[in-house]
């Protein structure tokens, strides 16, 4: 892989050789690269269950996505299957084509049956791993892949190059249909059933019950050589720690921005969060295989599947090169994770995370900020309608919030309503910037845990510099929320336990080399702090990813205004657009 994992258009070989002699400029080696994605259904077989399920070309995970920084792409997603189907291009940053961005009745209404859509957009300013999934209810569960973006040519990485490259994705496997197990917890009120494995690039591996042999992913490895693990998670709603018995891995990058290298054993990622790591191969033959593990990072107060998936490396045998079946009498060693509600785990390894910050990567942390947000984030509930029986706590049905707000899905798409200035009947531009009613957030948690309903967003103009603190709240129990916002990274300045000191906690912000993502972790009864300069046009999502509260509402929506330049302004969208 590595290099030879991306054919060399048609050209470019021309055309570098041209370079070396008129110096064009890097840009003139960007290419439009085009994939198809046809959505239909797969029979797969993963521990001894069958099913149908909604795949992308037939292939569980989906097809990898390979292009470099600059490229422009061009989608083509045909719908051939009964559901509704829209596709999340998860961290790229659609400067002026929040159309192609996919959250389906955010940016656009979902293709139908029949249906296809050209997702269309340029990758700027990124570099290394992010990954596509399906945008619309729990489709996501079978419909993910990776989106492996190298930097421009020519330009190396900032570290020595890998000898290979592989990704490693996380998923989360259910015997039953993903579809009926959350439209049956929305009507019951009740927690969705939990999964019954992870997955590693779609394999549960050895430790399940009626695993099969060809159920676990090995990755082969020579001595002595550099591979690069693309990691990424897609699982539904589980944070993941991640350990490879014997073996340090280097942390280099995290959703396609580099950071400054540090060694670990072990290494939490949660769901939308991808991290590329550096393993480097023992020096000889080591006579012994060794497991790759996952298994969740849980705080809440809800079940989850406290399950363990294991893929296996395999060192390629000086003897046998051919057989792997002297593998099989070589000693197996397993790596301990840590315990599944290991907070003060999270807390350490999310603070090594430091941007690069050199001069030709540099960590553009805004300075000053026009607008502060506090958001709580967490879980509540909302009434048991009349004439029937609710699951949630006392009767009622669970909910989720931002700002107590548990956000109510339109069955139009934002971005048109906003574009064409029809949002009157769609949304409302009065999303609080602070709690109605301030309590005390992580303290005893209120009697009242009733959440109200709406689709209210915030309006920004044009280059407005944000700071949002994300408050984890009591009610119903804290818990880790991993929030994603699209079309933005953001830079992680500040965390901390219990409640945000407004007076107290800005004076220990690091503004100058914060680590900078989409995805970050509310920490567990505790608050973050992130700043974004919002200079992408558009409507934004920012949801938590942890798929179960997405469907209870923790999500809520930013209008990002024109600038006056074209520039800054959103495009009119394309002809293809679905319609609703
Ligand atoms: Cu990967 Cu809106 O999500």
């Amino acid at each position: 892989m590595g290099a030879s994992i991306l054919p060399p258009p048609p050209f470019l070989a021309l055309l570098f050789t041209l370079s070396t002699f008129c110096l064009l400029p890097q840009h003139a080696f960007a290419v439009t690269r085009h994939y198809k994605f046809d959505i239909k259904l797969q029979n797969v077989t993963r521990l001894c269950h069958t099913k149908l399920m909604v795949t992308v070309n037939g292939q569980f995970p989906g097809p990898r996505i390979v292009a470099r920084e600059g490229d422009h792409l061009l989608v083509q997603v045909v719908n051939h299957v009964q559901n509704n189907i829209s596709i999340h291009w998860h961290g790229i940053r659609q400067l002026q084509s929040g159309w192609a961005d996919g959250p389906a009745y955010i940016t656009q209404c979902p293709i139908q049956t029949g249906q296809s859509y050209v997702y269309n957009y340029t990758i700027v300013g990124q570099r290394g791993t992010l990954w596509w999934h399906a945008h619309i209810s729990w489709l996501r569960s079978t419909v993910y892949g990776p989106i492996i973006i190298l930097p421009k040519r020519g330009v190396p990485y900032p570290f020595a190059k890998p000898y290979k490259e592989v990704p490693i994705i996380f998923g989360e496997w259910f015997n039953a249909d993903p579809q009926a197990v959350i439209s049956q917890a929305l009507k019951t009120g009740g927690g969705p059933n939990v999964s019954d494995a992870y997955t590693i690039n779609g394999f549960p591996g050895p430790l399940y019950n009626c695993s099969a042999e060809g159920d676990t992913f090995k990755l082969k490895v020579k001595p002595g050589k550099t591979y690069m693990l693309r990691l990424i998670n897609a699982a539904l709603n589980d944070e993941l720690f991640f350990s490879i018995a014997n073996h340090s891995v280097a942390i280099v990058d995290v959703d396609a921005v580099y950071v400054k290298p540090f060694d670990t054993e072990t290494l939490l990622i949660t769901p939308g969060q991808t991290t590329n790591v550096l393993l480097k191969t023992k020096p000889h033959f080591p006579n012994a295989t060794f497991f790759m593990t996952a298994r969740p990072y849980a705080t809440g107060p809800g079940t989850f599947d406290n399950s363990t998936v294991a893929a296996i490396l395999e060192y390629e045998s000086p003897q046998t090169i051919h057989s792997s079946l002297s593998n099989k009498n070589l000693p197996l060693f397993k790596p301990t994770l840590p315990p599944l509600n290991d907070t003060a785990f999270a807390a350490n390894f999310t603070r090594k995370l430091r941007s690069l910050a050199t001069a030709q990567f540099p960590a553009k942390v805004p300075q000053k900020v026009d607008r502060r947000f506090f958001f709580t984030v967490g879980l509540g509930t909302n009434p048991c309608p009349k004439n029937q029986t609710c699951q949630g706590p006392n009767g009622t049905k669970l909910a989720a919030s931002v700002n107590n707000i548990s956000f109510s899905m339109p069955t139009t798409a934002l971005l048109q309503a906003h574009f064409f200035g029809q949002s009157n009947s769609v949304y409302t531009t009065d999303f609080p910037i602070t709690p109605i009613f301030p309590f005390n957030y992580t303290g005893n948690p209120p009697n009242n845990t009733m959440v109200s309903n709406g689709t209210r967003l915030v309006v920004l103009p044009f280059n407005t510099s944000v700071e949002l603190i994300m408050q984890d709240t009591s009610i119903l129990g804290v818990e880790s929320h991993p929030l994603h916002l699209h079309g933005y990274n953001f830079f992680v300045v500040g965390q901390g336990f219990g409640n945000f000191d407004p007076n107290k906690d800005p004076a220990k912000f690091n503004l100058v080399d914060p680590v900078e993502r989409n995805t970050v972790g509310v920490p567990s009864g505790g608050w973050v702090a992130i700043r974004f300069l919002a200079d992408n046009p558009g409507v934004w999502f920012m949801h938590c990813h942890l798929e179960v509260h997405l469907s209870w509402g923790l999500k809520m929506a930013w209008v990002v205004l024109d600038g006056k330049l074209p520039s800054q302004k959103l495009i009119p969208p394309p002809a293809d657009l679905p319609k609703c």
